[in-house]
């Protein structure tokens, strides 16, 4: 259906212009019935619905309609799959379509800067390119069903501690190769109807009424044509914020902010035509919604739970797998241990929380697959122990061929709202697992969490299996996935450190409360444990399979490249193993070891994911761009290539890459701007000796003179560090001639710029 906007935009009055720049309450629109304008509504995703009907609230906490509870994002992007991810936001979008909604509110594609954030199980990776990948798939296939996404939150919202006040303190190149970079790809590749503003300040500016972030890069830079919609509650200043590009405002103020719209336009201080900018991008909004296609009504609930059972054995990493104890023969005597067996914990807290219509259970799924036994060992919340439990799990796992531990995270560890202080899981279930590894060698860890954990019994236990937070099918894909019916295929999308202290951000995390300063900049993941060599316990992209594969073969299509075009490599992956499986080649692109710029060890720039047969090869096939290998560069404020070798990596993990490849990028030089900082070593670098005149030969040769008189063997090195550092405004001190060298040199430089 469509609007005729230049007739509202001429017939809206101005109280209604500042009103629909608002909700009419939590999940709705406004309507202006008198001139045909509908309302419309929106309800959160990210990994299903949660439509409230009643009372709306923004922490899950009341009631939603039944729907479909998918793998969250934390478990989905360790599927590394893009056409998966697609998958379910096609089943997503038809269920939004039959539910009638206009948006649905998702994909959350935050960075995991610390593995403490309580909404990690909701975000997708610590990597960008990963997160933005996945996401403008979801993207793309939850709107070709006609109804819009809200990518949120934008950004640089990366912890609950004060999420709604605290001030993120961030170079402007974090935020572009990190923070933002998901969003950008997201917005360029797959054109979302709106985005959702997070609720913190960037740099001293709220997200809301940040014109930078929500103008000049999202509207002008990267073309978005969709609406921004504040978080709900996010609001700071009204009228600032519309002049800065946001547009929604929701829930609502109860009209306190629409009046100020009002107001700020009948005393001057807003342009009209600023109001009617906004309530344009609005109304094409609603009206891409606004279907001429016959409603859908209701879709096939058990078709969408197979996907779910699917996706949810697809997302599983495998982490250990000793003397391939996994799968289990469906023969042999197992038992189930752990309250999560029987209720899994399959989804976390807050305003992502689904209404699943069922849930399956692992001791219920292995009925008709294998013979099992159960004990819960600890008490069903999973956080507290019970010796009598304890005992009686322990005795029959003793009797066992193999036992199944069902362990992770409780609820109340890891939620919206608030984050956890350190990674330990419950220590009851610490003890349980290390009580049933010393009477039973075939020890199977199954982790149900949404976040890294660390793991005080890994050396005693052959096999781990992490199902994340794997949405309502979980209990059926574990059983699939213990016994064989399917192979795990997941990777890890985030790194697994050691220890608390080990992670990136440990020092500055979550802040002072009044801002949280993010000093490891671009070093996020595993871009700091692989920069400084660190150990850690499971490494970013790893994941085990019940088959075994090599690569051979790396083939690059030119061995330079100029930053312009694309750069095609390809590998052939052979499966070696006994079994069909899945694997991710993953391919990092490693600056110049004599690069100037400070960079991470390497960073992910292309993942494959292919299916094969036993003994089967396939040839995967990457395309590189400028951005592949471009850092950005603040003084010149865009993506620039430093000039250099750069080395191709292609493997399995970021820490296992055995194939690798060197590449002669040309890029280009940073203009020799003046500035008071400006020394001698810069000049030189940027091929100006020219500029420096005869200073330098006068100022080696006095210096040389000094040395030699003293015999001094270091002399030369000792110079050129000297030179390299010295800035122009200093050079005076060190050279006998009369004239001012700065003024000349700065006189050099500017005729030639
Ligand atoms: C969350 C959003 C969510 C909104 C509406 C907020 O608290 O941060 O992700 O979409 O509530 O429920």
């Amino acid at each position: 259906m469509k609007l005729d906007i230049p007739f509202l935009l001429r017939n809206l009055t101005l109280e209604e212009k500042a009103g629909l720049c608002s909700g009419r309450n939590f999940w709705w629109t406004k309507a202006v019935e008198r001139l045909g304008l509908p309302t419309v509504m929106v309800s959160d995703g990210p990994h299903g619905l949660r439509k409230q009907d009643s009372e709306g609230d923004h922490l899950g906490m009341s009631e939603s309609v039944e729907a479909v509870c998918f793998p969250t994002g934390a478990a989905l992007a360790a599927s590394f799959d893009r056409e998966l991810t697609g998958r379910l936001g096609r089943l997503i979008g038809r269920e939004g379509r039959a539910e009638k909604l206009h948006t649905v509110l998702g994909p959350a594609i935050n960075i995991k800067r610390s593995p403490l954030c309580g909404r990690n199980f909701e975000y997708l990776s610590e990597d960008p390119f990963l997160a933005g990948e996945l996401s403008a798939a979801f993207v793309s296939e939850v709107q070709s069903q006609n109804v819009g996404v809200c990518v949120k939150h934008y950004a640089a919202n990366n912890q609950e501690y004060r999420r709604m006040s605290t001030d993120t303190v961030v170079s402007e190149r974090a935020l572009r190769e990190i923070y933002l970079a998901a969003f950008e790809k997201t917005v360029k590749e797959a054109r979302p109807w709106s985005l959702m503003c997070a609720y913190n300040l960037i740099n001293g500016t709220y997200c809301c009424e940040n014109s930078w972030l929500l103008d000049d890069v999202l509207r002008k830079e990267w073309g978005f044509d969709g609406i921004v919609m504040t978080d709900w509650g996010a609001m700071n200043d009204r009228v600032r914020s519309l002049r800065a590009g946001l547009n929604l405002e929701m829930p609502s103020s109860r009209g306190h902010n629409d009046k100020k719209i009002v107001a700020a336009v009948e005393q001057g201080e807003l342009e009209i035509a600023e109001l009617d900018r906004r309530v344009e991008e609005l109304l094409h909004w609603i009206e891409k919604g606004l279907s001429d296609e016959p409603a859908v009504s209701g879709y096939d609930r058990e078709a969408h739970h197979a996907v779910a059972r699917e996706a949810a054995a697809e997302c599983a990493v495998l982490l250990k797998n000793d003397n391939g104890l996994l799968p289990l023969s469906k023969t042999a005597d197992v038992v189930f241990i752990g309250s999560f067996a029987a209720s899994p914990r399959y989804q976390g807290g807050g305003s992502s929380y689904i209404n699943a219509f069922k849930v399956s259970n692992a001791v219920e799924a292995a009925k008709g697959t294998a013979d099992i036994t159960y004990e819960p060992g600890w008490q069903p919340d999973g956080e507290t122990g019970d010796p009598s439990l304890l005992d009686k799990a322990v005795k029959s796992a003793s009797k066992a061929a193999a036992a199944v531990v069902f362990a992770g995270l409780p609820d109340s560890y890891e939620s919206e709202g608030y984050d956890r202080t350190h990674l330990n899981m419950p220590a009851c279930q610490n003890e349980l697992i290390a009580a049933v590894c010393a009477v039973q060698p075939n020890t199977i860890v199954v982790l149900h969490t949404g976040s890294p954990v660390v793991m005080p019994w890994l050396d005693k236990v052959p096999a781990i299996l992490n199902m994340y937070l794997g949405g309502q099918a979980v209990g059926e894909a574990s059983v699939d996935l213990l016994f064989g019916d399917s192979a795990p295929a997941g990777r890890l999308a985030e790194t697994f450190p050691h220890r608390l202290e080990d992670t990136p951000c440990y020092l500055n995390f979550p802040g002072d409360g009044r801002k949280v300063t993010y000093a490891e900049d671009v070093f996020v993941g595993y871009r700091w444990y692989d920069s400084r060599s660190m150990d850690v316990t499971f490494p970013f992209g790893f994941g085990l399979s019940y088959t075994d594969f090599s690569i051979c073969n790396p083939k690059l299509s030119s061995d330079s490249f100029d930053g312009t075009g694309t750069l095609n490599i390809t590998v052939n992956v052979t499966n070696i193993g006994p079994c069909a499986g899945k694997h991710v080649v993953q391919l990092y692109v490693a600056p110049p070891v004599d690069g100037k710029t400070p960079r991470p060890a390497h960073e992910l720039r292309g993942f494959e994911k292919v299916e094969l047969a036993p003994g089967e090869t396939k040839c995967v096939s990457f395309l590189l761009d400028k951005r592949s290998f471009a850092y950005f560069e603040e003084s010149i404020g865009d993506w620039r290539i430093e000039s250099g070798v750069y080395t191709i990596q292609l493997g399995s993990s970021s820490r296992d890459l055995p194939l690798s490849a060197t590449v002669q990028v040309r890029g280009s030089a940073l203009p020799l701007l003046w500035s008071e900082s400006l020394t001698v070593g810069d000049i030189i670098a940027a091929g100006r000796s020219d500029a420096l005149g005869s200073a330098l030969d006068r100022m080696q040769q006095v210096f040389g003179a000094k040395a030699a008189s003293r015999n001094f063997a270091g002399s030369q090195g000792m110079f050129d560090a000297l030179a390299d550092g010295l800035p122009v405004h200093s050079m005076a001190s060190f050279i006998d001639v009369e004239y001012d060298f700065e003024e000349a040199i700065r006189r050099n430089l500017e005729n030639n710029l």
